[in-house]
């Protein structure tokens, strides 16, 4: 009655994401199975096998389908726009993230435990927390605001989910540490083993110069922008960038910066700019501060969200498009989009 037939046999080769957020390369062998029963077929797909590769995480070469991040032209009437999806290298080591804290894992020593800091809603400290844990390492977290723990939001609660060791200090410490360039006091470092690594907040550091500057010398391969559009913090990404230009590239520089009173960055994008002859365009943020947000730039960014498709984090993208919606630029346009959590 039954007349089971071997039908079809095919390989169905992708990349996951695990629910660890650990890139799989994955083989499927899909086996077919064909029943014919009272003059019908009736089909059965059977997997009977899943092979799948850990990927050596941050090493691009092993990770082709993501990089280089695809440059994508963007319906927007009246604005020749296209985005840098940097946001789609990785679900959490997204954007820039990736570009910084890439150099930074190479050059580590793994026997060490990591120090790095951040904000309650800071994009770095999950990034560096998933980093940390795929490479089998001790990672603490010092965080601005006494008043939090690890369960105040999605960002603290994966932080710590992943294996990242929580502290929570007063906004005057952490500024402290700031002005002291991250330098921990004794007090910690005497409960930490082996002397930990300073990884400085937003995974800034002399390796993110040769991760960002990558961004540059891709865009570069695809086309020469009139304008480039870069979000900002610390400036780091920014001036990776700047670094990999040639001498008096013509292309335009517009930095939104994020963070309120960010006149020390401004000075060293702006001095490194003029010294290379690059015309930069500084744009001081203007929604209240770091975080802050307002209905406006919440519409906006639903709005562009529905017309797009594509999803902006609202502490530094929703800003840039606030921007750049408001001062179109003539020209081509590349928008770099540095992800988010
Ligand atoms: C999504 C996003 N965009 C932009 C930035 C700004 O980067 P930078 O601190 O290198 O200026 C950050 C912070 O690292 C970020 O998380």
């Amino acid at each position: 009655m039954f007349a089971p037939t071997l039908a079809a046999m095919s390989a169905l080769k992708m990349v996951l994401f695990s629910k660890h957020d650990i890139p799989l390369f994955c083989f499927i062998k899909i086996l077919r199975v064909q029943l014919l029963f009272k003059h019908r077929f009736y089909s059965i797909w059977v997997v009977p096998k899943l092979h799948h590769r850990t990927f050596v995480i941050m090493d691009s070469n092993q990770f082709p389908s993501n990089l280089p991040s695809p440059l994508q032209k963007l319906p927007i009437e009246g604005m020749d726009l296209w985005m840098k999806r940097d946001d789609l290298i990785h679900p959490i080591i997204s954007g820039n993230k990736w570009r910084k804290l890439k150099g930074f894992f190479r050059e580590i020593d793994r026997s060490k435990t990591i120090i790095t800091f951040g904000g309650a809603y800071s994009n770095h400290l999950p990034a560096a927390a998933l980093a940390a844990k795929l490479h089998e390492m001790k990672i603490i977290g010092i965080v601005r605001g006494e008043e939090l723990n690890s369960k105040s939001n999605r960002f603290l609660k994966y932080c710590s989910e992943h294996g990242m060791e929580l502290y929570f200090i007063s906004r005057s410490e952490y500024r402290a540490l700031r002005e002291r360039n991250w330098q921990i006091g004794d007090e910690l470092v005497q409960n930490i083993p082996n002397h930990p690594i300073v990884l400085p907040e937003g995974g800034a550091g002399g390796h993110t110069i040769e991760g960002c500057a990558e961004i540059w010398h891709e865009i570069k391969k695809e086309c020469s922008p009139d304008h480039l559009i870069i979000s900002s913090g610390t400036g780091a990404t920014v001036l990776g960038i700047l670094s990999a230009m040639s001498q008096n590239e013509k292309t335009k520089v517009h930095v939104i910066s994020a963070v309120r009173g960010a006149e020390h960055e401004m000075n060293s994008v702006c001095t490194y700019a003029e010294a290379k002859g690059i015309a930069v365009n500084w744009v001081n943020e203007s929604f209240g501060g770091f975080g802050k947000t307002t209905p406006e730039l919440l519409e906006e960014s639903e709005k562009f969200q529905s017309q797009t498709g594509i999803q902006l984090d609202r502490n530094y993208n929703a800003k840039l498009w606030f921007w750049l919606k408001n001062h179109p630029p003539q020209g081509k346009v590349v928008w770099l989009n540095t992800g988010g959590f």
